[in-house]
C-alpha cells in the first residue's frame, strides 16, 4: 500500500478587501473594529464580486496547486470539493469545478465527489483524499475547499455576530501516493449531531410543504430572515470547538504513538483567534509552532487549512521533514484532526 502526500498546494482570495471599519461604513453595522479583533482576531476579509462562486475561485487555487505539484491538469484522477457555499443546492460544486478546469473539454470524465461538512470539510476530504489514495484505485486527487460566505452573509446590524466573522476564498491541495516514508500518517473524525441546529443555515427544510416558506398562496413570497441567514448559538460553539479540537488532536497523536512535542507546525482550522489561543494554551503550545491568517481573512470555513497551508509553503515555513498537525471543528457540531510528514 503506497503513502499518501500532498504533493501540492495553492491558495486564492477575491481581490477586494473589506476591513472591519468597511462593515460599518460601507454595511451600515453597528460594529467596531477594537470590538472584532478582541473577540475573534479579525481584521479585515475579503468578498468576492457578483458572479463569482466557490468552484471559480477554487479554479484558481487548485491550478496552482497542481502546477506546484509538478503535474498537468488532466494527470488528476478525482476531485474532492468541500463547501458549505456551493452555487446551488445540487449539484454539488465538484463537478462546476471539473468543467471549468477543462477536464470535461479533455475527455477527462473523472469522479467528483462532494463534502458538506462545513469548517471541517477540509481535513474530512484529506481523510477521503488519502483513503482513496492508499487504496490504489486512483492516484492524484484533487482536494478543494471553497467558500462565498459573502453572498450569505447579513450585513446589516442584526447579523453582525455572525456576519462579522466570515470570509471569501479557496485552497487547494493535490494528495497523491508515494513509496517514500512521509505523507498523511493519520486522521480522527468525529461529530455529534444533537448540536446540529447550534450553528446552522436553515435556508428550506424538506419536511415542510412548501419546503420554503412563503408568504403568497402562488408561492411568492419572503424568506423570513432567520431562515435566509445562518444563525449560531456562539458561545456554545466557542466551548465545544476549544474542548472537541483539544481531544481529536491528542486522539490523532494517540493513534500515531507520537508525543505532543514531535509536532513541529499546527495548522488549525481559521474560525477565531481566541479559540486558537486556548486551545495553544491548555495544550502547551508555544507560539512559534502555530501560524493563522484569520487576520487577514477572517473564517472561510472549509478553505482556511489549505489556504493556511499554501500560504506556509510559499513562505518557507512549511518544508519537508516537518510533522505537522491539522485540527478543526465547525458546524454539525464535526470536527477532525489529521497528522501529516511532510
Ligand atoms: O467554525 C465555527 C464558526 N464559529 C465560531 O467559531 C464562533 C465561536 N464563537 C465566537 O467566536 C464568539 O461567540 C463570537 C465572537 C461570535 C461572539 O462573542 P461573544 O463574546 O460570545 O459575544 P455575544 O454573542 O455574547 O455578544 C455580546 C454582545 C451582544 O450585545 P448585547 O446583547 O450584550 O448588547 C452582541 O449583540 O456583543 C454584541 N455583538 C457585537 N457588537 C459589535 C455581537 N457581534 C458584534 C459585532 N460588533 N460584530
Amino acid at each position: 500500500m503506497p503513502n499518501a502526500y500532498i504533493s501540492g498546494t495553492g491558495g486564492y482570495v477575491p481581490p477586494r478587501i473589506v476591513t472591519n471599519d468597511d462593515l460599518r461604513t460601507q454595511y451600515g453595522m453597528d460594529t467596531t473594529h477594537e470590538w472584532i479583533v478582541q473577540r475573534t482576531g479579525i481584521e479585515q476579509r475579503h468578498f468576492a464580486e457578483e458572479g463569482i462562486c466557490s468552484a471559480d475561485m477554487g479554479v484558481h487555487a487548485a491550478e496552482k496547486a497542481i502546477a506546484n505539484a509538478g503535474l498537468e491538469k488532466t494527470d488528476i484522477d478525482m476531485i474532492i470539493f468541500a463547501t458549505l457555499s456551493p452555487r446551488h443546492a445540487f449539484p454539488g460544486d465538484g463537478v462546476y469545478l471539473q468543467e471549468k478546469l477543462g477536464l470535461c473539454a479533455a475527455g477527462r470524465f473523472i469522479p467528483a465527489l462532494d463534502i458538506r461538512n462545513q469548517c471541517s470539510g477540509f481535513v474530512y476530504g484529506l481523510a477521503t483524499a488519502s483513503s482513496m489514495v492508499q487504496s490504489g484505485q486512483v492516484k492524484h486527487v484533487l482536494l478543494v475547499g471553497g467558500e462565498t460566505h459573502s453572498a450569505a452573509l447579513d450585513l446589516s446590524t442584526r447579523g453582525r455576530t455572525v456576519s462579522s466573522l466570515f470570509g471569501d476564498g479557496a485552497g487547494a491541495v493535490v494528495v497523491s501516493p508515494t513509496e517514500e516514508d512521509r505523507g498523511i500518517r493519520g486522521w480522527y473524525l468525529g461529530a455529534d449531531g444533537r448540536y446540529a441546529d447550534v450553528l446552522a443555515q436553515r435556508v428550506w427544510n424538506m419536511s415542510k410543504r412548501p419546503y420554503v416558506p412563503t408568504r403568497e398562496e402562488d408561492g411568492v413570497g419572503e424568506v423570513a430572515p432567520e431562515m435566509l441567514w445562518a444563525n449560531m448559538d456562539g458561545k456554545l460553539v466557542f466551548k465545544n470547538a476549544v474542548e472537541r479540537m483539544i481531544q481529536c488532536y491528542m486522539q490523532a497523536c494517540f493513534d500515531q504513538k507520537i508525543d505532543q512535542s514531535d509536532i513541529d507546525l499546527f495548522l488549525f482550522h481559521q474560525a477565531n483567534l481566541r479559540i486558537n489561543q486556548m486551545v495553544a494554551q491548555m495544550l502547551n503550545i508555544p507560539e512559534e509552532k502555530t501560524i493563522h491568517n484569520i487576520q487577514r481573512y477572517g473564517n472561510t470555513t472549509a478553505a482556511t487549512i489549505p489556504l493556511l497551508m499554501a500560504e506556509a509553503v510559499e513562505t518557507g515555513r512549511l518544508k519537508p521533514g516537518m510533522k505537522v498537525a491539522c485540527v478543526a471543528f465547525g458546524s454539525g457540531f464535526t470536527w477532525g484532526s489529521a497528522i501529516i510528514d511532510w
